[in-house]
C-alpha cells in the first residue's frame, strides 16, 4: 500500500513542471479593496469564491515558481531554498486536486477550506527560511552586485506574491469557515472603517514595550491627525489593519532604536512625531525621529534584504521579536504598503534624524493589488549581466592631469 502511494506521489511530482508551465501562462487577476469588500459582504458566495480561488491560487503560485527556478543555482540548491520550493510544489499539487471537484458538494467546499488552512500553515515560516538561505549563500559565496540585484528583485516579487496569496486565503477562510469568528465589524481581514490612529497607538505601545525591555527607556509619541474631509472626525479608511500595524510597528522599532542610540549621553529623549493626513485621494503618514539619520548614499541599502546594521538574531525554534534582526523590517514594510498601490520612503537628514513617509490610497477603488507576473520582462531581469555605467565613476585617487586620459 505504501509503495503504491509512493509511486502515485512520484508520478504526480513528475507532472509538476507541466502544471507550472500551464498555470504560469495566465496572468494573475488583481482585486481591488472594493472588490474584496463587496465580495465579502453583499455578494458573499462560497461556491464563486471556490471556483475563483482554485484557478487563481495555482496561477499566482505558478507565476512565482517560474521565478524561483531562475534564482542563482547556488542559492536555489541551499537546503533552505529547497525546503521553501518543496512547500510550493506541495501546495500547488493540493490545490490542483480541486480542479475537477464539484462546487455544489458541501464536503468539497469544507475540504477546500481545510486545504487552504493547511497551505497557510505550511508557508508560515517562508520568510525566515528564505532569509536563512540568503545568509547561507552570502556566507559561502560572498556578494557580487549582479547576484545581489537579482536576489533583491526576486525577493520583492516573491514576498509580494506571498502577501497576496495569504490575503486570498485569509479572506476565504475567515468569511466561509464556520469555525473562525472574525470581529463583527470586519470583512475577512479588512476593516472598512479602519481608524488609522488607533492602529498607530497599538503599534507604538507594542514597540515601546520591547524598547523598554531592551534599553530601559523609550521616546514619547507625539501624534497629530488632519482629516481634510471632516475636521472633527478621526481618519478612517478601508484597509487591512494587520498590514498597517506591521508597517508602523517596524517603523517605530527603527525610530526608537535610532533615537536611543543617538542620545546615549543625554538625559532626555526627543519624541517621535507622527502626522497623519487624509485628503481626497491620499492618506499620508509622516513619522519623524531625531535618531541621527543615515548618509543618503545608504538609503537604497536600507531596503536591501542583504543588509542590516543590527547583530544577526540567533535562529531558535521560539518565535521572538527582537528590536532589530534580519534587516527585513523596511523592505517587507514597503511591500505591504505597495501591495495596495501605496509607497514607503525614507528621507534621512544625516546628523539629525529621519522622516519615514507613507502614501496610501484613500479610496477603496484605487487600492488594487499590485502583483508580480512572470513574463519576458521578468525573465530579462534574471538573465541580465552587469552593464557598464553610462555616467563617469569618480576615481578614488587624485587624478594625474599630466597624463593622458585613459582609454575606455
Ligand atoms: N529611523 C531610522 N534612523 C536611522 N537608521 C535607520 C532608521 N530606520 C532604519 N535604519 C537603518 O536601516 C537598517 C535597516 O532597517 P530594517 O528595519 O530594514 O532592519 P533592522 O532594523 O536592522 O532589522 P529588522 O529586520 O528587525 O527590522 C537598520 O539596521 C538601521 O541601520
Ligand atoms: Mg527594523
Amino acid at each position: 500500500m505504501k509503495s503504491v502511494r509512493f509511486i502515485m506521489r512520484n508520478a504526480a511530482l513528475a507532472n509538476v513542471p507541466k502544471h507550472v508551465d500551464h498555470f504560469s501562462k495566465f496572468s494573475p487577476s488583481p482585486l481591488s479593496m472594493k472588490q474584496f469588500l463587496d465580495f465579502g459582504s453583499i455578494n458573499a458566495c462560497e461556491k464563486t469564491s471556490f471556483k475563483f480561488l482554485r484557478q487563481e491560487l495555482p496561477v499566482r503560485l505558478a507565476n512565482i515558481m517560474k521565478e524561483i527556478r531562475l534564482l542563482p543555482p547556488r542559492l536555489l540548491s541551499t537546503p533552505s531554498a529547497q525546503l521553501v520550493h518543496s512547500w510550493y510544489v506541495q501546495s500547488l499539487m493540493e490545490l490542483l486536486d480541486f480542479l475537477d471537484k464539484s462546487p455544489e458538494d458541501h464536503v468539497v467546499l469544507q475540504d477546500f477550506v481545510e486545504a487552504l488552512v493547511a497551505i497557510r500553515n505550511r508557508h508560515n515560516d517562508v520568510v525566515p527560511t528564505m532569509a536563512q538561505g540568503v545568509i547561507e549563500y552570502k556566507e559561502a559565496f560572498g556578494q557580487d552586485p549582479v547576484t545581489s540585484q537579482n536576489i533583491q528583485y526576486f525577493l520583492d516579487r516573491f514576498y509580494m506574491s506571498r502577501i497576496s496569496i495569504r490575503m486570498l486565503i485569509n479572506q476565504h477562510t475567515l468569511i466561509f469557515d464556520s469555525a473562525s469568528q472574525p470581529a463583527p465589524s470586519t470583512i475577512g481581514c479588512i476593516d472598512p472603517n479602519c481608524k488609522v490612529t488607533e492602529v498607530m497607538e497599538d503599534a507604538y505601545e507594542c514597540a515601546k514595550l520591547l524598547c523598554e525591555q531592551y534599553y530601559m527607556c523609550f521616546p514619547e509619541l507625539k501624534l497629530q491627525e488632519i482629516n481634510v474631509n471632516n475636521k472633527t472626525e478621526p481618519i478612517r479608511i478601508s484597509y487591512v489593519p494587520s498590514h498597517l500595524y506591521h508597517v508602523l510597528f517596524e517603523l517605530f522599532k527603527n525610530s526608537m532604536r535610532a533615537t536611543i542610540e543617538n542620545h546615549e549621553c543625554s538625559s532626555s529623549l526627543p519624541p517621535i512625531k507622527v502626522m497623519v493626513a487624509l485628503g481626497g485621494e491620499d492618506l499620508s503618514i509622516k513619522m519623524s525621529d531625531r535618531g541621527g539619520g543615515v548618509p543618503s548614499r545608504k538609503i537604497e541599502r536600507l531596503f536591501s534584504y542583504m543588509y542590516s546594521t543590527a547583530p544577526r538574531p540567533e535562529i531558535t525554534t521560539q518565535r521572538r521579536t527582537p528590536l532589530a534582526g534580519y534587516g527585513y523590517g523596511l523592505p517587507l514594510s514597503r511591500l505591504y504598503i505597495r501591495y495596495f498601490q501605496g509607497d514607503l520612503q525614507l528621507y534621512p537628514l544625516e546628523g539629525f534624524g529621519t522622516d519615514a513617509i507613507i502614501h496610501m490610497k484613500a479610496l477603496s477603488t484605487d487600492s488594487v493589488e499590485k502583483l508580480p507576473v512572470f513574463n519576458k520582462t521578468a525573465l530579462r531581469h534574471y538573465k541580465s549581466s552587469q552593464e557598464a555605467d553610462d555616467w563617469c565613476v569618480p576615481k578614488k585617487e587624485p587624478l594625474d592631469l599630466a597624463r593622458n586620459s585613459s582609454a575606455k
